[in-house]
């Protein structure tokens, strides 16, 4: 039988992270020929991951640009995307979630009459502008999609409402835990000469991120204060904070806490570092996707720096609270979470929603019977 052609696109490192354990387990199907197509939305925050999970792209467009917009990532990706397709010739392409990639990979697939998969396919907000532009990215490619790969029955659920044909939603697990298992199980020493000389014994280790459109300007602004307060006043706490490539956060955050000998700022680390760095961490204070789902799954509580989330089942789970951007709430949730045992063991110690670390396999199984069937 003759293989069947799978183009999966990706562009950033969360697309990268978490589509990782997919293309091992299409790379190991006696069905499909897959190749890989990155438009390198990210550069070197998406490099490392390859490098991590030993992955290496057949088409790489390189269209990172410094300070880029949203439409000049989408025409590059589209356009770019048009020379793979008539290169390679897919009958399918794969996307997840809902980066800009995302969409210009669906977009291009429909332009082509390919068939398409979404990964990561169903969560939603159902407002537009949270989190920006993803709700719209995920949204406007479950239109297009014809497999629909949920992590959760609770997103497997919206994608119904939406008449998606139920017949062609699979819930999966996110390949996120798959990805994270993988890390977390390989023995490590930190790379990262920070982390290197960072006594975890010390006291208690906020580890954080932010980097979401909705928070640029003044939400990021209050965030850093609460921050500054917080180690203001706790006099063992210390702060890691790795900063996100994009060079339009790192004003606000270095003017405001750049100067607190407890506070580490630090350039993106690789995948391992920063897993087995979550491992060590007291507290999760992050404005992420990503790390809404893996956080939990190494029992670490995690406060959310959004007014929304489309990854409600954290909270419903008990391992994810929201705090939005407000300084005075923030410094009050972290506040209370380092101080009452009995709130901090009731989040770490909840059940984890988002997988098994079986859902690459899952998806390629569903994908192998799906078309040795058509
Ligand atoms: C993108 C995604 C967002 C995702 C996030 C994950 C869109 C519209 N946004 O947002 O959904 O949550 O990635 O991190 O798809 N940069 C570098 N090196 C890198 C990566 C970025 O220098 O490796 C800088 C560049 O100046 C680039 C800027 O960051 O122009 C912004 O990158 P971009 O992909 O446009 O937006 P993100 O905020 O990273
Ligand atoms: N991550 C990483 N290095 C870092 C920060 C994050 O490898 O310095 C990983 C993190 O474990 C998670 C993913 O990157 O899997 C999250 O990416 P990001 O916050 O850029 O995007 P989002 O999750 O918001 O889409």
């Amino acid at each position: 039988m003759e293989k069947i052609k799978v183009l999966t696109v990706f562009g950033t490192r969360p697309e990268a992270i978490k589509m990782a354990p997919v293309l091992k387990a299409l790379e190991g199907s006696q069905v499909f020929e897959p190749r890989l197509a990155v438009t390198a939305q990210h550069r070197e925050m998406m490099d490392q991951v390859l490098d991590i999970f030993k992955v290496q792209a057949d088409y790489d467009l390189d269209i990172m640009r410094p300070g880029q917009s949203l439409s000049s990532i989408m025409v590059r990706a589209l356009s770019g995307l048009e020379e793979v397709i008539a290169d390679f010739s897919p009958r399918l392409l794969l996307v997840h979630g809902d980066t800009a990639t995302t969409f210009a990979g669906a977009l291009a697939a429909y332009y082509h009459k390919l068939d398409i998969g979404h990964v990561e396919a169903g969560l939603r907000t159902y407002d537009k502008y949270q989190p920006f532009p993803e709700e719209i990215n995920r949204h406007l490619t479950g239109v297009l999609a014809d497999h629909h790969f949920a992590p959760t029955e609770r997103a497997a659920a919206n994608l119904r409402e939406e008449r998606i044909p139920p017949e062609r939603i699979q819930v999966t697990g996110n390949t996120i835990i798959d990805a994270l298992l993988d890390v977390v199980e390989r023995p490590h020493e930190f790379n990262r000469e920070e982390l290197q000389e960072i006594d975890f014994q010390a006291g208690p280790v906020i580890l954080m991120t932010a980097h979401r459109r909705e928070n640029w300007g003044t939400p990021l602004e209050k965030i850093c204060s609460g921050v500054r307060r917080l180690v203001e006043e706790i006099s063992d706490l210390q702060v890691i904070y790795p900063l996100h490539a994009n060079p339009i956060l790192r004003d606000t955050v270095f003017t405001i806490l750049g100067k607190h000998p407890r506070v580490h700022l630090i350039e993106p680390l690789d995948y391992l570092d920063f897993c087995h760095l979550m491992a060590r961490a007291t507290i999760v204070l992050t404005d992420s996707g990503g790390l809404q789902e893996e956080a939990p799954a190494l029992d670490k509580p995690v406060l959310v720096m959004r007014e929304k989330t489309e990854r409600p089942e954290g909270l419903d789970a008990g391992t994810v609270r929201l705090v939005g951007t407000d300084e005075n709430r923030i410094y009050s949730e972290v506040k209370a979470l380092l101080e009452n045992e009995e709130i901090y063991q009731a989040m770490a110690s909840a059940p984890n929603p988002f997988g098994d670390g079986k859902a690459a396999q899952r998806i390629c199984n569903y994908l192998e019977s799906f078309y040795l069937c058509t």
